[in-house]
């Protein structure tokens, strides 16, 4: 008779692990990022150095990426935009014709409800200075101000046909603002998924690479978080679900594991976790590298961001996973 735990017992066999397996990433769990350029270019392919197998693409490209996609199953896309102009105030951000509204309205004519398209709602793609809101002549990265913007740029998206929009900007109010500006105009039943809880995070490195977004002075830090701070992410988080979020997102994912289960605890809003570009170049590099198996160490990193209370997951490896048939 033995007096101890017997552990193994349930791990004798796969089928035994299959059925006593607390957590699963299912295809649908997954949304890709694309990032998408303004040209009347076709067969434009920019590939992104700090984010091998990932690029900026022409809109005919992206189409193209997305099919591929979809046929191994992917359900969500989100956007971000390359425009050709860059100003003080973003304009392409929220020009009717910007690209990432063209760009919405061709993959909601070819899927319709088939994919959703989120799109990212910022405007330090479309800014000159690079910050996510409008500069005051000394510096500051102001708030009221960009709020109009940002609301302006949400109801151009709706108008456009995105499924979800989701900013990222990480201004105070912009929540409440976006949702107000979208009743007003009948939008009442398009979805806010927030970038509640954002943190200033080197792990953006690549990101700015491929988004040409990075700040000409300074830092985001009068804006994102700091990683330090847990409480603060409570409050960030139950402040946009005051004002109307409909999904919350966490990023980075990876690092911030416990920020993820905190938050799970606490609200009953679906969360979406974002796996942002560092944490998909450090696998890239390592496996390149032939240090760790890539696809393992993604799939192990998907699963502890979903276990630690994930709903959803934005990663750049959804597509190329779902492609190679590694979610079953
Ligand atoms: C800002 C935005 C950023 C990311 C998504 N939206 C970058 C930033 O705040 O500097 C980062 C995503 C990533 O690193 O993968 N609009």
């Amino acid at each position: 008779m033995s007096e101890f735990f017997r552990g193994r017992r349930l791990r004798m066999t796969q089928r035994l692990r299959e059925l006593t397996r607390e957590t699963e990433l299912r295809p649908k769990d997954l949304i890709m990022p694309y990032f998408v350029l303004e040209t009347e270019e076709k067969d434009l392919v920019r590939p992104i150095s700090s984010m091998p197998g990932q690029a900026q693409l022409s809109p005919d490209m992206l189409e193209a990426a997305v099919e591929r996609a979809v046929r191994a199953g992917l359900g969500a896309v989100i956007l971000f935009g390359l425009p050709v102009k860059k100003d003080a105030v973003g304009s392409g951000a929220y020009a009717e014709d910007g690209i990432i509204q063209r760009a919405t309205r061709r993959l909601k004519e070819r899927y319709g409800q088939d994919l959703l398209v989120i799109t990212d709602i910022c405007l330090c793609e479309y800014t000159a200075h690079g910050h996510c809101g409008l500069l005051s002549q000394e510096g500051e990265v102001l708030n009221d101000p960009t709020l109009e913007l940002l609301a302006q740029t949400a109801l151009s998206h709706a108008r456009a046909g995105a499924d979800v929009v989701a900013p990222s900007d990480m201004m105070d109010g912009r929540t409440a603002a976006i949702r107000e500006a979208l009743d007003d105009s009948g939008f009442v039943n398009l979805p806010i998924m927030s970038y509640a809880v954002k943190y200033a995070s080197a792990f953006y490195g690549p990101f700015r690479e491929a988004a040409a977004s990075a700040p000409k002075c300074g830092d985001r830090k009068s804006y994102q978080m700091d990683s330090a701070n847990r409480l603060e992410a409570r409050r960030e988080a139950e402040a946009d679900a005051l004002e109307g979020a409909d999904i919350l997102i966490i990023k980075p994912a990876g690092p911030y594991l416990d920020i993820i289960r905190d938050l799970r605890e606490r609200l009953d809003l679906p969360l979406a976790a974002y796996q942002v570009s560092g944490e998909y170049a450090l696998i890239k590099a390592a496996g390149a590298n032939g240090w760790v198996d890539e696809s393992a160490v993604t799939l192990e990193s998907l699963l502890g961001i979903k276990r630690a209370g994930a709903d959803m997951i934005i990663s750049y490896f959804s597509a190329d996973l779902l492609q190679k048939g590694l979610l079953g």
